[in-house]
C-alpha cells in the first residue's frame, strides 16, 4: 500500500501534487512519501514483533540521508556492504551495535572501519575473508563479531541476476562446509562467533522458500551448538517481493510466519534485512516528456530520465508502472518510453499500453523507490537527479540534483 493517488484528475504524493513538485525542483526527480515509508517500518519491523529481533534496513536499496535518518529515529538498525554505506548510515544516526555488515568483498580497510565503529557482527563470506578479518582484528586488539553467510541451495525462484541462495550463486558458504568453518573460526584468537545468516535473493513473491532457508539454518545450528559454539543470532536476510505490475506479493505477516516459528524453536535472536518491501513502493520517479516521436511503425515518448537515472527495465527487464500525473483521458496507443541516452538499452517500459502523452507532459514512474537513485550513475554525463521527501502537504528537497561542476569536481589539473 503507498500514498500516491489520483485526486480528481491529478496525480498526488501524498497531499502534494506531482505537477507542484516538478515546478518547483525540475525533473527527472525521484519523490518519497513519509507516509508510506512509516506504514513499512510498521507492518514489517511489527511482523516480527512475536520475537526477539533486529529490523536491519538494508542500505542499498535507497541510501538517502532523508530516508536513513527517518529509519534510525524509528529504532530500525541498518545492513550494509561498503564501507560507504557504514557512513552514511552512521551518519543518518543509526547506531553501530545496530549494523551488520554483508557482502564478499571487503576490503582490510573497510573491516578496520566497521571494527573501530564498533558494529553488531560481520556476515562473512569466505574463509579467505575469515583470515584476513581475523588478522585486521588482531592488529586492532579487538574480536571481530561474526556471522556466516551460508548458502543454503533453495531456490528462490525469482530473476536469476538477483538470485544468491543457489549453489552456482557467488555467495556465501556451501551448506556442507558450514560446520567445518564454524569449527575452524572458533580457534581463531580474535573472532568471536554469534551467528548464522542466508540472504536467498530479492522480489520473492513465494514465501515458501524463506521457510526452507529458515530449516536450512536451525538445522545447522543444532550442529553448531554441538561443537560447542554458542550462537545468538540468525540473520534470514531480506528478499520479501513487491507489487510492480499484477503480482500478489505476500504480506508481511506471511513472511513473518514463515520464519518466526523456526527460528524461535532454535533459540536465536532474528535479523532481518528488508530493503525493497521498505522504499520500493515508497518512491516515484517524475520525469517529463520531451518528444514523441514516430519512426515507421513505433512511437516513442522520448522523455528526461534515462537508463542512468533508473536501471531496471534495462539491466533487468524490469516492469514500471508508468501514469500521467494529469489525467487527460487521453486514447491509449502501444509506445516505447525511451530516455535521452545513447543506447538502445535506454528504455523505461517497451511495447507499453498508455493513454498517449503530449510533449511537456509529466509522467510518474511507480515502485521507483527501491534500487532507483541508489544505482543511478552519471553516464552520457548526466546529473543525478533530486530526491524530494514529501509528508501530507509538505513537500522538502532531500538531495539537491547534481549541477555539472559536481561532475569534474573531482578532477585533478
Ligand atoms: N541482504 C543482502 C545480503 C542482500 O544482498 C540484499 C539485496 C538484501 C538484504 C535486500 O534484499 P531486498 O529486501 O531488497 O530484496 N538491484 C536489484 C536487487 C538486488 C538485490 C541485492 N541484494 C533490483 O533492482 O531488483
Amino acid at each position: 500500500m503507498h500514498w500516491f493517488n489520483y485526486k480528481d484528475s491529478e496525480f498526488y504524493a501524498e497531499d502534494v501534487p506531482l505537477s507542484r513538485i516538478a515546478e518547483k525542483y525540475g525533473t527527472p526527480v525521484y519523490v518519497y512519501s513519509r507516509a508510506t515509508l512509516e506504514r513499512h517500518i510498521r507492518t514489517i519491523d511489527g511482523a516480527f514483533s512475536g520475537i526477539d529481533h533486529l529490523t536491519c534496513y538494508s542500505v542499498k536499496a535507497n541510501a538517502c540521508g532523508a530516508i536513513l535518518r527517518l529509519f534510525a529515529e524509528h529504532g530500525l538498525g541498518a545492513d550494509i556492504v561498503s564501507g560507504g554505506e557504514l557512513f552514511r548510515a552512521l551518519r543518518a544516526g543509526i547506531p553501530a551495535e545496530r549494523i551488520v555488515y554483508s557482502g564478499v568483498g571487503k576490503t582490510p580497510s573497510e573491516m578496520e572501519y566497521a571494527l573501530n565503529s564498533g558494529i553488531l557482527m560481520f556476515n562473512v563470506e569466505s574463509e579467505s575473508e575469515l583470515r584476513v578479518l581475523n588478522e585486521v582484528a588482531g592488529r586492532l586488539k579487538k574480536k571481530a563479531p561474526v556471522s556466516f553467510r551460508i548458502n543454503p541451495d533453495v531456490d528462490p525462484k525469482t530473476h536469476p541476476y538477483i538470485s544468491t541462495g543457489l549453489k552456482k550463486n557467488k555467495f556465501g558458504i556451501p551448506h556442507d562446509s558450514a560446520l567445518r568453518v564454524y569449527a575452524e573460526a572458533s580457534k581463531l584468537p580474535n573472532i568471536e562467533v554469534m551467528g548464522i545468516d542466508a540472504h536467498i535473493g530479492s522480489q520473492l513473491v513465494d514465501v515458501t522458500p524463506f521457510r526452507e532457508a529458515a530449516e536450512r539454518l536451525a538445522g545447522l545450528i543444532g550442529e553448531i551448538r554441538s561443537l560447542g559454539v554458542n550462537l545468538r543470532y540468525a540473520d534470514i536476510g531480506g528478499g520479501l517481493g513487491i507489487r510492480y505490475n499484477e503480482e500478489t506479493p505476500p504480506d508481511p505477516s506471511e513472511w513473518a510466519s514463515m520464519i518466526i516459528p523456526v527460528i524461535k524453536q532454535a533459540g536465536c535472536s532474528l535479523i532481518i534485512e528488508p530493503g525493497r518491501s521498505m522504499v520500493g513502493n515508497a518512491g516515484a520517479l517524475l520525469t517529463r516528456v520531451q518528444y514523441i516521436k514516430k519512426n515507421v511503425d513505433k512511437t516513442f515518448v522520448v522523455v528526461d530520465a534515462g537508463m542512468n537515472d533508473l536501471a531496471r527495465p534495462s539491466l533487468y527487464g524490469s516492469f514500471h508502472s508508468i501514469l500521467p500525473v494529469t489525467d487527460r483521458k487521453a486514447a491509449p496507443a502501444v509506445v516505447d518510453v525511451v530516455g535521452p541516452i545513447c543506447e538502445s538499452g535506454d528504455f523505461l517500459a517497451k511495447d507499453r499500453e498508455l493513454p498517449l502523452p503530449e510533449e511537456g507532459d509529466l509522467l510518474a514512474v511507480m515502485s521507483a523507490g527501491a534500487y532507483g537513485m541508489s544505482m543511478a550513475s552519471n553516464y552520457n554525463s548526466r546529473t543525478r537527479a533530486a530526491e524530494v521527501m514529501v509528508s501530507g502537504g509538505e513537500d522538502t528537497l532531500v538531495t539537491a540534483r547534481e549541477s555539472w561542476e559536481d561532475l569534474v569536481a573531482r578532477e585533478r589539473e
